[in-house]
């Protein structure tokens, strides 16, 4: 039996963690075998990576570098935790994936989605999610989000027009791809909007015989 795919998407700030943790621990609850995980990283051929990429002293990375290296990230995860984990029936949860690609390179950085897609191909090997959850807040309730943490990465730390981009690349896959994505507006709290996504996976799971 092949496992469930769900990933978790959504801009910096907006809570998308601390969702896949509650829906990885809901999941347990009801008697699955879950593996959490996140990109970049994951296992740590990847995590390695993530610091190169997310170092704020590595100024002069070129948007094609950068994309190459999440892919390359990807490409270890995949393989090493994702792939294995759905061949043995397990649900995996991952923050974050190929749609933060497309949103962060190919709109952000202004790559284009063709060209992100055309890299990542070779990294996911077929391997694309069931599911994903994509939160959306309001950019303000973001913001103060982001600065709470002490310390800011080399993706949060854009100027304003490239968030600007994200955020309308985000819409356009919401757009472009309405049967697997699925919306959540974080309005409430976080323990609301946990039974809100936990509900809807549920729901997903009945549909298709698992639960
Ligand atoms: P993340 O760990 O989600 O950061 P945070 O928990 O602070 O939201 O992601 C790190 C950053 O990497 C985030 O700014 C988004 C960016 N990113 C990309 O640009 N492309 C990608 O393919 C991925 C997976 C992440």
């Amino acid at each position: 039996m092949d496992g469930l795919f769900i990933t978790f998407e959504g801009a910096d700030g907006s809570g998308k963690s601390t969702q896949a943790r509650f829906l990885a621990e809901g999941l347990r609850e009801l008697g699955f075998d879950v593996v959490l995980t996140r990109e970049p990283g994951g296992c740590p051929v990847a995590e390695k990576i993530r610091d190169i990429v997310l170092d704020k002293n590595n100024t002069d990375i070129l948007d094609i570098t950068e994309a190459y290296l999440y892919a390359a990230a990807r490409a270890q995860h995949v393989h090493e935790v994702i792939l294995p984990a759905l061949k043995q029936g397990k649900i995996v949860v991952c923050d974050r994936f190929i749609h933060s690609s497309v949103a962060y390179q190919g709109y952000g950085r202004n790559l284009g989605k063709e060209r992100v897609l055309e890299i990542n191909k070779h990294a996911v090997d077929g391997c694309l999610p069931d599911i994903t959850f994509f939160i959306t807040v309001n950019p303000e309730s973001a913001f103060d989000r982001m600065n709470e943490q002490k310390e800011r990465d080399r993706l949060e730390t854009q100027e304003q027009a490239f968030y600007d981009r994200l955020f309308k690349g985000y819409l356009k896959i919401l757009e472009d791809e309405k049967d697997t994505i699925i919306p959540i507006e974080a309005k409430g709290t976080k323990f609301e909007t946990k039974e809100i996504v936990l509900a809807k996976a549920k729901a997903i799971l009945q549909e298709k015989g698992l639960l």
